[in-house]
C-alpha cells in the first residue's frame, strides 16, 4: 500500500485501499466486573479504592459493563461499519496473581469476544498491556523489579495460545512512557510512586517486558507485531503556528532532550536497539545504568510489523535558563513547557492537527522499516445529550482535522496503515474518572444505555466512504439558529453568553433550534456581536512622510501580507495614516464595523494608532512591537537577539572598540536593535560608542565620518540597517580603512544589495515575509476566536567577507 493508491475519487479525499478503521478500548477502563470470574486484584483497583487518587473517588468496579454487555457492543460497533476493534487483555483475569497457572475463566470471556467480533467481520486487535498490572506482581516490585518482564512474556505465552488462531494482530505494552512517568514518576497513575530514578527503570523493564513479548509472540507465529507508543511532536511555542519555523540553537536544544525522553527513549531501543545518548546520560545522573544488563537492548530491539501511534497533542518547549525540571521529565532543567495558543479539549489538551502529520512523517523517514498504525486519537469534550442526540461538533471537527492530516501525510510518503479513534465508548478515564468524555458513543452510567454520538454516526460516513468529503463538514451557524428561531443573531448570541435580557419564552425558542442544528458556540460566536466582513486593512501608520525615507524590505512585507489574506479569502484595503487626520480616519473606518481586522504597520514608539485601535475593540496584530503601552498582539523579529548576535561575532573576530550605528531612536526597532548592541558589549566591559543615522545611506555616511573622528582606533561597527552600512563602507574606504582588516562592519536586514558591496556585507538576516505571513495568521485566528497571541521570529547572521 503506497501514496500512489490514493486518488481523488470524485468528491472524496480518499485514503488506500484496504485501509484500516476502527476504535479502540482498554480493560480496566471499560470492562467492570472487577471481582468476576476470578480476576485478581490490579494495581488500577488499588489505587482506585485509595481516597484521593481518581476525581470523584470513581474506580473501574462496573466501568462500561462490558463483561457483561460484550455482545451489544459488538452489534453497535458493526453498525457503525468498524473494520477492526483494539482492546486490551486484563492480564489479573488471566492470571489474578500475576504469575501460574491460567485462569480458565478470564481465558474464556475474550475467547467470546474474538468470536464475537470475527462474526461480525471486525478483526480483533489485541493489547497485551494496557496498565492494569496485577497487584501482586507490584508487592514484588511492580515494574522496578526485572522479573515482571518475564512475568509479561509467560503471560503473554498464554494468551496467545488461546487465541493466536484467530487474532491477527498484537500490541505488547502501551505507552510505557506513561506508565513508567505517572505511575512511578509522578503518582499521577497505578501505582502512584514518585521518584525521578524508579522512572527510567520501569521504563526499561516495561521495554524489556515489550521485547520478551514481541519474541514470545514471533516464535509462536503472530502475523502482526506491534508496540504502542504516545508520541508527541516536540515542538516551540512558535511552531505551534508555523511548523517550518526555524528554532534558535538553544530551542532547538531543548527540543532534542524533550524528543529523546518522550520519543526516542522508546523509538531507539525497539527500533535501532539503542538508547539515545541524551536520554542515557539523563539515566545515568538520575539513578545510575545498572539496570540495563547486557544483551537487554538486543531482546528489546526484536523485529516489528507495526508502530502503533497514540498522538492527541504536541508537546510545546522552548529553553528558559534558570527553570527547574518538570517533575514528569527528569533532566529537563533550563527547559519551559509551554501551553500552545490552540484551542484545547476539556483536558486542556491543546488542539494541533499538524502535529500528526509532522509525527507521521517523521517516524516514516526515521524509521521507514516499520509500518504505521494511529493506534489512538480522540478528544475529551463536555458533550450535552439532547434527547436522543449528542451534537459533538466539537469532537467531529478534531478528528476531521486529524484525519485530514493524517491523509496528508500519506500524500507525503507515510506509510500509515490505519487509524482507530480513541475511544468507542465514554468510559473510566484513569485519574480523571468518568468526568472526562472520550468516547464517540456516550455512555449513561446510571443505565449503561449507550448512544451513538454525531462524530460516531459521522464516522461511519468517513469509514463507507474511506475517506472524507474535500469540502469541511460545515459547522451550523450562528445565522443559521437565528434564522430556525425566528430571531436575530444579537439575541442568539445573548442567550448563549446567558444575559438575562431574553425573555423565557425567546429563549425556549432559542435553545431548541441550538439543540435542533447540533450548534456548539465556540468562543468567536461568544463574543460575536458583528457581522463578518471579511475585509481587511493593511495600515502603514507613524511614518511621517520625509522624517526617513521608506523601509527597503516595505514593499515585500506588504506584498506577502497581502497574498495570505487574499488566500484566506479575505478582501485587502490599504490605509496609510502618516498624519492625524489620516490617523482619525482609519480609527473610524476601523469602528465603523467595515473591517474584521487591521495588520498595522506601525514603527514609531509614540504613535497613539495601536492604542485607539485596541480601543474599537477590534482584532489588530501590529507587524512589529507597538509601544509597551498598546495592548495588540504582534508578530516581531528577534531585533535584540539579532543586533547581540552580530556583536558577539564581532567579538569572536578579536574585536574590541566596536561603535555602532544606531537607527531613528523613536522606532521601537531600532530602540531593540541598540539594546541588542548594549547587551552583548555590556556583558565584555567593553565600552559602547554610538551614531545615529536615519536608515538612508547618506545618513549612515555621515555617522560613520562621526565615529572616525570620536575614535579613531575604533575597529568594528555595528550599523542598524543595510542602506547604512552601505554608506559607512563607502567613508571607510575613502578614509583608507580596508574592511575587514581595519576595520569590520556588520549590516541589518539583509537587502539584495549586501551581498554585491565590496566587501559583501556580513548583516542580520530579518525574515520579513515570515513575520507578515505569521502576523496575518494570528490575526486570522483571533478573528475566528482564537486567543490574542503574539510571536517573534529569530533572525539569522549572515556571514560574508565583511567580517
Ligand atoms: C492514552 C491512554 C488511553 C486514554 C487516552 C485518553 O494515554 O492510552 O487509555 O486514557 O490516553
Amino acid at each position: 500500500m503506497t501514496a500512489t493508491t490514493i486518488s481523488a475519487r470524485g468528491e472524496t479525499l480518499a485514503f488506500p485501499d484496504g485501509f484500516v478503521w476502527g476504535a479502540a478500548t482498554a480493560a480496566y477502563q471499560i470492562e467492570g466486573a472487577a471481582r468476576d470470574d476470578g480476576r485478581g486484584p490490579s494495581i488500577w483497583d488499588t489505587f482506585s479504592h485509595t481516597p484521593g487518587r481518581t476525581a470523584g473517588g470513581h474506580t473501574g468496579d462496573v466501568a462500561c459493563d462490558h463483561y457483561h454487555r460484550y455482545a451489544g457492543d459488538v452489534r453497535m460497533m458493526a453498525e457503525l461499519g468498524l473494520g477492526a476493534y483494539r482492546f486490551s487483555v486484563a492480564w489479573p483475569r488471566i492470571q489474578p496473581s500475576g504469575s501460574g497457572p491460567a485462569n480458565a475463566a478470564g481465558l474464556d470471556f475474550y475467547d467470546r469476544l474474538v468470536d464475537e467480533l470475527l462474526a461480525a467481520d471486525i478483526a480483533p486487535y489485541v493489547t497485551l498491556y494496557h496498565w492494569d498490572l496485577p497487584q501482586a506482581l507490584e508487592d514484588l516490585g511492580g515494574w522496578t523489579n526485572r522479573d515482571t518482564a518475564y512475568r509479561f512474556a509467560d503471560y503473554t505465552q498464554i494468551v496467545h495460545d488461546r487465541l493466536g488462531d484467530r487474532v491477527g494482530t498484537w500490541m505488547t505494552v502501551n505507552e510505557p512512557w506513561v506508565a513508567a512517568v505517572l505511575g512511578y514518576g509522578i503518582g499521577a497513575h497505578a501505582p502512584g510512586r514518585a521518584s525521578a530514578a524508579e522512572v527510567f527503570r520501569a521504563s526499561h523493564h516495561l521495554l524489556l517486558a515489550h521485547g520478551l513479548g514481541a519474541r514470545v509472540l514471533r516464535e509462536s507465529g503472530a502475523r502482526e507485531i506491534a508496540l504502542t507508543l504516545n508520541l508527541a511532536p516536540v515542538i516551540t511555542p512558535d511552531q505551534v503556528n508555523d511548523p517550518d519555523l526555524v528554532p534558535s540553537a538553544e530551542d532547538a536544544e531543548a527540543v532534542n532532550r524533550i524528543d529523546c525522553l518522550i520519543n526516542r527513549q522508546y523509538l531507539d531501543p525497539a527500533l535501532r536497539g539503542s538508547y539515545p545518548a541524551p536520554a542515557l546520560a539523563i539515566m545515568d545522573r538520575m539513578g545510575g545504568l545498572d539496570h540495563i544488563r547486557d544483551g537487554d537492548l538486543e531482546a528489546i530491539n526484536q523485529p516489528l510489523d507495526l508502530l502503533g501511534i497514540n498522538y492527541y497533542t504536541p508537546c510545546v518547549v522552548r529553553s528558559e535558563p534558570g527553570e527547574p525540571a518538570n517533575a514528569a521529565y527528569p533532566g529537563s532543567e533550563d527547559i519551559r513547557f509551554s501551553g500552545a495558543h490552540a484551542p484545547t479539549t476539556a483536558m486542556g489538551w491543546a488542539i494541533v492537527p499538524t502535529g500528526l502529520t509532522q509525527l507521521l512523517t517523521r517516524l516514516s523517514r526515521d524509521y521507514p522499516e516499520v509500518g504505521l498504525l494511529v493506534t489512538e486519537n480522540g478528544a475529551a469534550f463536555d458533550d450535552v445529550v439532547t434527547g436522543d442526540r449528542v451534537h459533538d461538533t466539537d469532537r467531529t471537527a478534531f478528528f476531521e482535522g486529524h484525519l485530514r492530516a493524517a491523509h496528508a501525510a500519506i500524500e507525503a510518503g507515510s506509510d500509515l496503515r490505519g487509524f482507530l479513534v480513541w475511544s468507542l465508548l465514554d468510559n473510566f478515564e484513569w485519574a480523571e474518572g468518568y468526568d472526562k468524555r472520550f468516547g464517540i458513543v456516550h455512555v449513561d452510567f446510571e443505565t449503561q444505555r449507550r448512544l451513538p454520538k454525531d462524530s460516531a454516526l459521522w464516522y461511519r460516513e468517513v469509514i463507507r466512504h474511506n475517506g472524507l468529503h474535500r469540502e469541511r463538514v460545515r459547522r451550523p451557524t450562528l445565522e443559521a439558529v437565528a434564522a430556525r428561531a425566528g430571531v436575530s443573531r444579537s439575541t442568539v448570541s445573548r442567550v448563549i453568553n446567558g444575559e438575562g435580557t431574553v425573555s423565557d419564552e425567546f429563549r425556549a425558542i432559542v435553545l431548541d433550534a441550538v439543540n435542533e442544528l447540533g450548534y456548539v458556540p465556540n468562543s468567536a460566536a461568544r463574543s460575536l456581536v458583528t457581522r463578518r466582513t471579511d475585509s481587511i486593512a493593511l495600515v502603514v501608520s507613524g511614518s511621517p512622510a520625509g522624517a526617513y525615507p521608506d523601509d527597503p524590505l516595505f514593499s515585500a512585507t506588504v506584498r506577502s501580507a497581502t497574498r495570505e489574506l487574499e488566500d484566506a479569502g479575505k478582501r485587502v484595503t490599504l490605509m496609510l495614516a502618516d498624519s492625524a487626520e489620516g490617523r482619525l480616519r482609519v480609527e473610524r473606518y476601523a469602528a465603523s464595523g467595515h473591517l474584521d481586522g487591521v495588520v498595522l504597520d506601525s514603527t514609531l514608539s509614540s504613535d497613539p494608532l495601536p492604542t485607539a485601535l485596541a480601543r474599537t475593540g477590534i482584532p489588530v496584530v501590529s507587524l512589529g512591537r507597538p509601544a509597551v503601552s498598546a495592548p495588540t498582539s504582534y508578530a516581531d523579529i528577534d531585533n535584540t537577539g539579532g543586533a547581540a548576535s552580530a556583536v558577539r561575532h564581532l567579538l569572536a573576530r578579536g574585536r574590541r572598540r566596536i561603535a555602532a550605528i544606531a537607527g531613528p531612536p523613536d522606532t521601537i526597532a531600532a530602540q531593540d536593535r541598540l539594546r541588542g548592541y548594549r547587551e552583548a558589549l555590556r556583558d565584555t566591559g567593553h565600552r559602547s560608542i554610538i551614531a545615529v543615522g536615519d536608515l538612508t545611506l547618506a545618513s549612515g555616511a555621515d555617522a560613520m565620518r562621526q565615529l572616525l573622528r570620536d575614535d579613531p582606533a575604533l575597529d568594528a561597527v555595528f550599523v542598524a540597517g543595510d542602506l547604512m552600512a552601505i554608506g559607512a563602507l563607502r567613508v571607510l574606504s575613502e578614509s583608507g580603512r580596508r574592511v575587514p582588516d581595519d576595520v569590520a562592519i556588520v549590516g541589518f536586514d539583509d537587502i539584495g544589495a549586501a551581498s554585491y558591496t565590496v566587501p559583501a556585507l556580513t548583516t542580520v538576516r530579518t525574515p520579513r515575509t515570515d513575520q507578515a505571513r505569521a502576523a496575518v495568521r494570528l490575526l486570522l485566528r483571533q478573528i475566528d476566536g482564537g486567543p490574542a497571541s503574539s510571536t517573534i521570529l529569530p533572525t539569522e547572521l549572515v556571514i560574508r567577507e565583511s567580517t
